[in-house]
């Protein structure tokens, strides 16, 4: 087989994996699940589940792609000797693929609301009406299959110039300036007349709003947001070398992920709040929201394609390790043609994504199971094949994995204590409470 590429630094590795990590599901999905699902309760109880069930299955994708240093269809083969335990990293393959086609839908929005924006600012001509206005770009088929496509031909121009040209570079420039752009938002938004009822809102839990249902968001929430359970961060780290600490790096992924699902949460509620605008607005929150809040500010239209930028370099930087995944599989053999599967995966992820963009206009009366083709290819990914996927990591790891190889990766002597726990919680909670989740919600 021929030379993988490798990372340049480990700080890159820790953006690109905390790049991955933080997208959509902090900043776009949270907030809209969190306000149907009971609050604050919704977060408290995505925190647990990251921290004991999201933490583990992120180390256990780190130890098995640091070790086994090749693709995620080929590595659990490489480990066992039995290469029907391939089928996990095949399940990750298929899933990371239905995941983007509907998470480039968004990405197009953005992309959309932020040209709107500039013309905005270029013309100074407000809109009244943001419902309408949601309404007429998202339903609009030419524009929401135009965006995504956009949207998809970014991501494939980054990853087509490979990892540390690519991905590495587009991690080390994105990530700070998200956070830069998210300190100038918080500000805004935290000196709203009435701010503290958002922040109240957002941080007092009341656990009766929450149902079933609701855990089992708040646990595929937990895998969607760290990105375990497809093989992505195992993809990443298999471009470790040898020396880097994943135990730190893990923490701060999922450091890092937390901050800034607190941080959406502080840039969105007191604004809401201030303006008492209802948050159960479901996907269209921060598209029909957001704008009046803007709009009520001086420069308002600047502070938006602020926070448009932010939600786009965190929403790149996620699709990018998605389809790196494809990517990596489909060039194992012949490294040198990645710009030509880059391409042409990007083509089957546009037709792919077509019944998704059209979901919010001409297709919005198809309706099924959990409802337009968009949500149930949601539904299928975040709540089905994700924590199916978590699911195989967490037994994979905890049994099929020896135990001093994953000693060595973890660097055992740092992190001797840490070890037990990691494995009791692989081999016994995490598939506990996963059958837990899925049962109850069958027998409902
Ligand atoms: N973590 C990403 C987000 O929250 C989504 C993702 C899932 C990326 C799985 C890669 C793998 O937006």
């Amino acid at each position: 087989m021929e030379k993988r590429s490798v990372w340049g630094s480990k700080i890159g590795f820790i953006l690109a994996s905390a790049g991955s990590a933080i997208g959509l599901g902090a900043m776009w999905k949270f907030p809209y699940v969190m306000a149907d699902n009971g609050g604050a309760a919704f977060l408290v109880l995505f925190m647990v589940f990251t921290l004991f069930i999201g933490m583990p299955l992120l180390l256990a994708e780190f130890v098995i792609g640091k070790h086994g240093k090749t693709y995620s269809t080929e590595v659990f083969g490489k480990i066992t000797g039995n290469k029907y335990y391939n089928l996990i990293g095949h399940l990750g393959n298929v899933g990371v693929f239905f995941l983007l086609s509907f998470y480039s839908v968004i990405g197009g929005w953005i992309l959309l609301y932020m040209m709107r924006t500039v013309y905005v600012i270029v013309t100074n001509q407000h809109t009244k009406n943001y419902e309408t206005l949601f309404d007429q770009l998202i339903s609009n088929p030419i524009y929401a299959v135009l965006g995504a496509a956009l949207f998809i031909f970014l991501t494939a121009i980054i990853v087509s110039r490979g990892i540390q040209d690519g991905i590495e570079k587009a991690s080390k420039i994105m990530m700070p300036m998200l956070f830069i752009a998210f300190i100038v938002i918080i500000i805004r938004s935290l000196t709203l007349p009435n701010a503290m009822d958002g922040v109240v809102y957002f941080l007092k839990p009341d656990f009766n709003a929450l149902n079933a249902e609701g855990v089992l968001f708040a646990l595929g929430q937990s895998f969607f947001s760290l990105s375990v359970g497809f093989g992505g961060m195992l993809t990443y780290a298999s471009y470790l070398d040898k020396k880097t600490d994943i135990v730190q790096s893990a923490f701060s992924v999922v450091g890092l992920n937390i901050l800034v699902t607190i941080l959406a949460g502080l840039a969105i509620f007191p604004a809401t709040a201030s303006l008492g605008i209802d948050n159960a607005q479901g996907p269209g929150l921060l598209f029909i929201v957001l704008p009046y809040v803007f709009d009520q500010l001086p420069f308002g239209s600047i502070f938006y394609l602020i926070f448009l930028s932010l939600f786009f370099f965190a929403t790149i930087t996620s699709s990018i390790s998605l389809i790196e995944i494809n990517v990596s599989n489909a060039i194992k053999y012949e490294q040198k043609k990645r710009k030509k599967y880059v391409y042409f995966i990007a083509l089957l992820l546009f037709i792919l994504c077509v019944p998704s963009a059209l979901s919010n206009g001409t297709l919005s009366q198809m309706k099924f199971l959990a409802g337009t083709f968009f949500d149930n290819m949601d539904y299928l990914v975040s709540n089905i094949m994700l924590p199916i996927g978590a699911l195989c990591y967490a037994l994979f790891a905890g049994y099929k994995l020896d135990g001093a190889i994953a000693k060595q990766e973890l660097m055992d002597n740092k992190y001797r204590g840490l070890f037990k726990i990691w494995v009791f919680l692989l081999r016994y909670v995490i598939p506990l409470v996963i059958l837990a989740v899925f049962i109850t919600l069958m027998i409902k």
